[in-house]
């Protein structure tokens, strides 16, 4: 199997060819997204939410982060593996933000960082590039900021917030990215973005024309009962799936149905 590297996503931009993206934060779940062919593996610090229960993402650290990439990468033998800084591991430090990146990269064997924020935090960028390591942009909706933002709804619907947008993603593309997440913002937005860039745009609630497409995948397989923002596709309903299973285990544990004759020494 080829690896996938920052330099396939950007041929596959430069063919036309859509990049797909999913998150994953522990062995088994990203053995089955390797296995099923994503290009980009992200460690999202959405683990924050997904596998620890928090409302935000804030309250994940970096050992946590470094313990979640460190089992993606012992699955994905394909995917590219992107790995989130956590909030308050590179924002207004940029010697900090090479230091956080130096410890994900060596500790769990990933292959990028991805940090959210444009011109505020170009000098972390920059020296994390220039130490070797692959940087992914992150603007629009960030959730770091929900603080700042105070709600999830749709960023950059205004013409101002809109044009820093722009000029940010290409000031991330100047820096050396090597590809934007934007997210939830007008789909008309990430059309234009993207055809100002020559490096590639991932999407999420960011309309149909980005380069590629990113979701979580504890939402995309149906795991989150009840969230379902608009710019959602869920693919099963692992929930019902396995709430079913969990009550017939439960069920035939007290019928004592299980275990039988064959299922025991
Ligand atoms: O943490 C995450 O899952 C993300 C994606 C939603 C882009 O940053
Ligand atoms: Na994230």
């Amino acid at each position: 199997i080829k690896r996938v590297t920052t330099h396939t996503l950007q041929d596959m931009k430069g063919r036309g060819e859509k990049i797909s993206m999913l998150t994953a934060y522990d062995y088994s779940m990203a053995t089955i997204v390797d296995a099923g062919g994503t290009d980009v593996i992200l460690v999202g610090d959405s683990a924050s939410n997904v596998m620890a229960g928090h409302e935000t993402t804030l309250p994940i650290t970096l050992d946590q982060m470094i313990y979640h990439a460190s089992s993606v990468v012992r699955a994905a033998k394909r995917a590219l593996i992107v790995v989130d800084l956590p909030f308050g591991t590179y924002q207004g430090n940029s010697k900090e933000a090479l230091n956080s990146a130096i410890r994900i990269m060596k500790e769990s064997g990933a292959h990028a960082v991805k940090l959210e924020g444009g011109v505020e935090i170009a000098e972390s960028i920059t020296r994390i590039l220039t130490a070797g390591i692959p940087v992914m942009g992150h603007l629009g909706l960030t959730p770091q900021s929900i603080y700042k933002f105070g709600t999830y709804t749709v960023r950059a619907k205004e013409e101002a917030e809109a044009a820093k947008l722009k000029q940010d993603a290409l000031k991330l593309q100047e820096l050396g990215c090597f590809g934007i997440v934007i997210e939830k913002i007008p789909a008309q937005l990430g059309k234009e973005v993207s055809e100002s860039l020559s490096i590639p745009t991932i999407g999420i609630g960011a309309g149909q024309h980005c380069d590629g497409q990113v979701l979580v995948i504890h939402d995309m397989l149906g795991l989150n009962k009840g969230f379902k923002p608009r710019f959602l596709r869920q693919y099963a309903n692992l929930y019902e799936d396995m709430n079913k299973a969990i009550q017939n285990y439960v069920s035939d544990v007290k019928g004592g149905s299980f275990p039988n004759e064959k299922e025991q020494y």
